[in-house]
């Protein structure tokens, strides 16, 4: 092979890792080859309208929408598991180490290991993000990636670092290939993060991007809402929240920083600093 053919094959190779091929999705293979093939251009009767759909850490724009299919069921047994072992926590430390060894959700098995967060307990301010990506997954540490850089950065320009905030995800492994948290996997999680919510007891929380945002917040539509004031119950008392739009998407959308930057000062404001 000559040099440049293998960086090309490095490279793929490289790009087929980041994508999650290494990783297995079910138990058993699946031979698509053999699977009965849909009928070739049977008519359509009537087109679903599109609907806007949220990839992974960004307001994707719209797609045409699959014709729609039963959501899955949440199964109640780990929903339930998760609620009485997250109850049980008495500590954060208590809650990392229970969290660790709770087998209710798959992404356990794929990931590398337990993102559980990073910053500091109990600061006045929290952030909840998605789920960890590549880098987050390697280190162990809730926002390190390219993402997390930018939300420094943002920390920064308010005078603000990760000894004074505390991150976490609503999902804290990562889902293969990067890809979306399913609604099972985020509601078999959820009573974690808001234990973590609870036992950390911030002042502000801050949902980051639609996924925390509809999880925590019950809210839809990051960009309408974010910079929006909402209230939040964390089972001891009632604190200030607010949406605000995902770093990655501000990678890909720097317009779109400006709105982000009122939505820092606005909790500068909130902080009294
Ligand atoms: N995106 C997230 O939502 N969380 C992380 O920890 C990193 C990237």
């Amino acid at each position: 092979m000559t040099p440049d053919r293998a960086s090309t094959a490095r490279d793929v190779l490289t790009f087929y890792v980041a994508a999650g091929v290494d990783v297995a999705l079910s138990e058993t293979a699946n031979d698509y080859l053999s699977a009965p093939q849909p009928a070739a251009a049977a008519p359509v009767a009537a087109a679903p309208a599109p609907t806007r759909t949220l990839a992974r850490n960004q307001d994707a724009p719209p797609r045409a929408a699959a014709p729609a299919a039963a959501p899955p069921a949440v199964p109640e047994a780990a929903v339930m598991a998760a609620r009485e072992a997250a109850r049980s926590a008495a500590s954060l430390e208590d809650l990392r180490a229970i969290l660790g060894a709770f087998d209710g959700c798959a992404l356990k098995a794929t990931a590398t290991q337990l993102v559980f967060a990073d910053g500091t307990p109990k600061s006045r301010l929290m952030f909840v993000g998605e789920a960890p990506g590549y880098e987050e997954d390697k280190s162990g540490l809730a926002f390190v990636g390219r993402s997390g850089q930018l939300l420094d950065r943002m920390l920064a320009a308010i005078g603000l670092d990760r000894s004074k905030v505390y991150i976490a995800n609503i999902v804290p492994w990562r889902p293969p290939g990067n890809r979306t948290p399913t609604p099972v996997e985020t509601q078999i999680c959820l009573p974690f993060i808001q234990r973590q919510i609870e036992l950390s007891d911030p002042d502000i929380l801050v949902t980051i991007g639609q996924p925390s945002t509809g999880a925590l917040l019950n809210v839809q539509g990051i960009t309408k809402n974010r910079g929006r004031w909402f209230s939040y119950q964390t089972g001891t008392r009632e604190i200030r929240a607010m949406p605000m739009l995902h770093p990655a998407y501000l990678l890909r959308t720097p317009i779109a920083k400006r709105m982000a930057w009122r939505d820092m000062l606005a909790l500068k404001k909130a902080l009294g600093t």
